[in-house]
């Protein structure tokens, strides 16, 4: 039994078959592994799914590691739940990614993945409910489990439960679209939760918006903010239950910046940024670094790289875009399609400009850590320009191990904008020439002040890295409890 879990949908281990045939541990990364590092194995666990055959075969086998718990879904299940409602439904809408004269279709195929989705929430619960200590903190991530708080509070009331969304959250105007049903599923399944995180205020309002004045067949609720007090939330009252209250705060995830800066200076790190300068000279350098995710804009991106050298042809030559753009949830025809038209653009560009000894974009399509942080390092700016996002951490992660200081060109869409903006280069991620000027200003921007701006937004960047982030958000439920 535990008295600390955490649920996410993607773990910090996953298995795969090696060359010998055996099965290999991989260890992922991220805030929320050095969060949890935060609290003793022993009392924790960490409740995931298993994603593909390699988890599934440990599970079976009883492969694991101390501390976490792999859910061995049905893969049907386990897709409809993930690609079909998670990432084409849920991810559309926080991002606003819809193309709306197609889609979104909800139809009776929509039901049946919804029904997944929920089987899917509800083995977490389960698996929750059946580990959890008396009284213990669940900390439950993002919107891949936005119905487990209200599921497992039916299960077990004596939990204090937590619920964090990485993503933005949807505006009241754009959720509209959804059956009101889902929707009241959904808010009512996240509203089980004794605290709901965001990662701004901005997304956290937001979501205080789609639950105000709702009157539909689970009960009645209302937003409320009181003055004075660190937290905002929705009271409710629940037919058959009684009333309660959701608090709903800001924490806005930064990066350890120690452990970055040792990451940086790692002798690997060091031969790879020796390879970069090879390959750019002299040449300045525009950085970009992000999963082929539709949101970040990627495309964008190449065409205001296009229309600097094409405006201010004094560049020619005299710059290269590193841009790192690593396959993701390439299960999704659009995610497929997308990452194509990236690796297509950035083709077109190198024929419309490029010369027999200059490439002006080089795409990398390796999820390579190692390659991303010495490009981190040498980059002369970095373009973080995410039509959407919960926060981005990129953007806090290059000033952090820049060398000689980065002018960061950044999507007033990114949560991390409401931090880092009075020492970045703010763009309307739709505005190509905005962002093309913007990216002209920074290339131009004299050393020192780069220097200057870097410094401070590193000190931004790390002022709530992972650990603090999540040892704050649980000292606040057990505060609110006792
Ligand atoms: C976002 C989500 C995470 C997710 C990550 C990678 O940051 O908030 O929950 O794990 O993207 O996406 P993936 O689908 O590969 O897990």
């Amino acid at each position: 039994m535990a008295s600390v879990l955490v649920a996410s949908n993607r773990g910090p281990v996953s298995y795969a078959r090696g060359e010998d045939g055996e099965l290999d541990a991989r260890r992922g990364g991220g805030g929320l592994v050095s969060g949890l590092s935060a609290v003793s194995s022993r009392d924790s666990l960490w409740v995931c799914a298993a994603l593909g055959e390699g988890d599934r075969e440990a599970v079976r086998r009883g492969i694991g590691e101390p501390g976490v718990r792999m859910l061995d879904i049905e893969p049907e299940v386990y897709a409809d739940a993930y690609n079909g409602i998670a990432n084409s439904v849920l991810w559309f809408l926080h991002h606003h990614l819809y193309d709306t004269p197609r889609e979104p279709v909800f139809d009776a195929e929509f039901r049946r993945r919804w029904g997944s989705y929920r089987a899917y929430n509800r083995a977490f619960a389960e698996a929750l409910a059946a580990e959890a200590d008396d009284g213990a903190a669940v900390l439950v991530q993002d919107y891949h489990l936005a119905l487990v708080p209200g599921m497992l509070r039916e299960l077990r009331p004596d939990l204090r439960i937590g619920h964090f969304t990485h993503t933005p959250w949807v505006s009241s105007e754009y959720l509209r679209m959804v059956p009101d049903d889902i929707v009241e599923e959904l808010l009512w399944g996240m509203l089980g939760a004794d605290e709901l995180g965001f990662h701004t205020w901005g997304w956290a309002s937001t979501f205080i918006g789609c639950c105000s004045q709702r009157d539909d067949s689970t009960g009645t609720a209302q937003g409320v903010w009181p003055s004075g007090d660190p937290w905002r939330g929705v009271e409710w009252r629940r037919h058959g239950v009684g009333k309660g209250r959701t608090r709903v705060r800001a924490y806005p995830l930064g990066v350890d910046g120690d452990e970055l800066r040792s990451l940086a200076h790692r002798p690997e790190v060091d031969e790879a940024l020796a390879r970069l300068r090879a390959e750019v000279g002299e040449r300045r350098t525009i950085v970009r670094v992000d999963r082929t995710e539709l949101s970040k804009n990627i495309l964008r991106g190449l065409l205001a790289y296009r229309e600097l050298l094409t405006v201010h042809p004094e560049w020619r030559d005299r710059v290269v875009h590193l841009a790192s753009a690593y396959p993701s949830r390439q299960d999704l025809e659009s995610y497929r399609a997308y990452t194509a038209s990236v690796t297509e653009l950035a083709a077109e560009i190198n024929a419309e400009f490029g010369t027999a000894d200059w490439q002006p974009v080089i795409v990398s399509v390796e999820d390579d850590f190692t390659r991303s942080l010495a490009a981190y390092r040498l980059a002369d700016v970095a373009l973080v320009n995410p039509v959407r996002d919960g926060m981005n951490l990129v953007a806090k992660e290059i000033p952090v191990v820049s060398d000689a200081g980065c002018a960061l060109v950044l999507s007033t869409g990114a949560g991390a904008y409401n931090e880092l903006r009075e020492d970045a280069l703010a763009v309307n991620p739709f505005d190509v020439s905005e962002t093309a000027e913007a990216l002209h200003t920074a290339l131009t921007m004299p050393r020192p002040e780069r220097a200057d701006r870097t410094k401070r937004l590193a000190a931004t960047a790390t002022a709530l890295p992972p650990q603090r982030w999540f040892l704050k958000q649980l000292d606040a439920l057990r505060e609110q409890k006792s």
